[in-house]
């Protein structure tokens, strides 16, 4: 058996964001957005990462493609044959590192400039990064707008985001991301915005072009029926930490830390294959402001016990082939 090498590799990722600092003043609290994230996902598989509101995961997306610097950790994609250390890249390396990379973003009414056309926001990344003369490029946008499913192309190349529907504009997004054929893409919850009777045919569509075009995702979501739907591979993202992961029909239907439980038993449509234990979590999400070094999860914990109030935060170790999991209790 040959193991393929991942790629994308992440080590300790840690991006803290400084809350009180002034002109001569340097910052004394720090939210910790992402605090110690490792995971590796192999080519051609997506690994959804799941949480509530403010857990990190959209910092930890940002982190990937580049558009946040990290305050620690590494992060080694495996593009062309060769390992690329993405955090220390400067200058050239960066618009070359793009060529592979890209973020769908959440909003498709923010995330498309009004003033352009369908034309030249799916030709963008080809002007960036130079590829093709101008037949070349009308000739890929074209094919990128029949493959998202706005066809003719010819009818959506010169109309402007506001003649779109919402479902429409995500399309194009996901087509503009596509463009330069990337290797990796992160998808920040591109369809919680859209409406619920058209959301599925997005997620359908992002399915039938990963395996099509051969692209390796990174799945935000906070909706576990969607990384269901979507992922190879599941993270549970709590205050910037994940607290289990592994395959997601795995941590699905054998969840073993008490945050996921809790998710899991919030899901409205019921699963008889799910293991749904009725769990309630006190309290909501606060902010990561200086927090203690014991389990970012005790103050919202059922099982908390006097081992997690006097240690750190517990390792996320591996608890039966590949099911990881990081609590003192589970
Ligand atoms: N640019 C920023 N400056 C300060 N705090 C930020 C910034 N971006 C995110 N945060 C904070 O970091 C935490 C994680 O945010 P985010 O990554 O957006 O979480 P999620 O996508 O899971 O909702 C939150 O507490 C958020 O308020
Ligand atoms: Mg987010």
């Amino acid at each position: 058996m040959t193991v393929t090498a991942p790629l994308v590799r992440v080590e300790g990722l840690r991006k803290l964001f400084p809350l009180n600092q002034g002109l001569l003043r340097p910052a004394t609290s720090f939210i910790h957005a992402v605090d110690g994230v490792s995971f590796a996902i192999a080519p051609g598989k997506s690994l959804a990462l799941v949480g509530e509101s403010g857990s990190g995961k959209t910092t930890t997306g940002k982190l990937l493609v580049r558009l946040l610097h990290p305050t620690d950790g590494q992060i080694v994609m495996r593009l062309n044959d060769a390992d690329v250390a993405v955090t220390t890249l400067k200058g050239d390396r960066v618009r070359a590192f793009r060529r592979h990379v890209q973020m769908i973003f959440q909003d498709p009414y923010e995330s498309l400039n009004p003033r352009r056309t369908i034309y030249d926001t799916v030709a963008e990344p080809l002007y960036v990064q130079g590829i093709g003369n101008v037949l070349d490029r009308q000739e890929r946008v074209a094919e990128l707008l029949t493959l998202v499913g706005l066809t003719p192309p010819s009818t959506f190349m010169f109309r402007f985001p506001h003649e779109l529907s919402g479902g429409q504009r995500q399309r194009v997004a996901i087509a503009r991301a596509l463009v330069i054929n990337p290797a990796f893409v992160v998808a920040d919850e591109p369809t919680s915005m859209l409406d619920v009777s058209i959301r599925a045919s997005v997620m359908q569509l992002m399915q039938r072009l990963a395996e099509h075009l051969h692209v390796t995702y990174l799945y935000i979501t906070h909706d576990l029926a969607v990384a269901r739907y979507m992922s190879d591979r599941l993270a549970v993202m709590y205050l910037g930490k994940i607290v289990e992961m592994g395959d997601t029909e795995e941590v699905l239907h054998h969840p073993q830390h008490p945050y996921t439980q809790a998710l899991l038993s919030a899901v409205p449509v019921p699963d008889p294959g799910w293991k749904r234990t009725p769990i309630e979590i006190k309290g909501g999400v606060s902010k990561p402001v200086n927090p203690p070094p014991r389990c970012r999860f005790y103050d919202r914990c059922p099982l908390a016990a006097k081992i997690c109030e006097d240690n750190d935060h517990p390792p996320l170790e591996d608890k039966s082939a590949g099911h990881y999991v990081a609590c003192y209790r589970a």
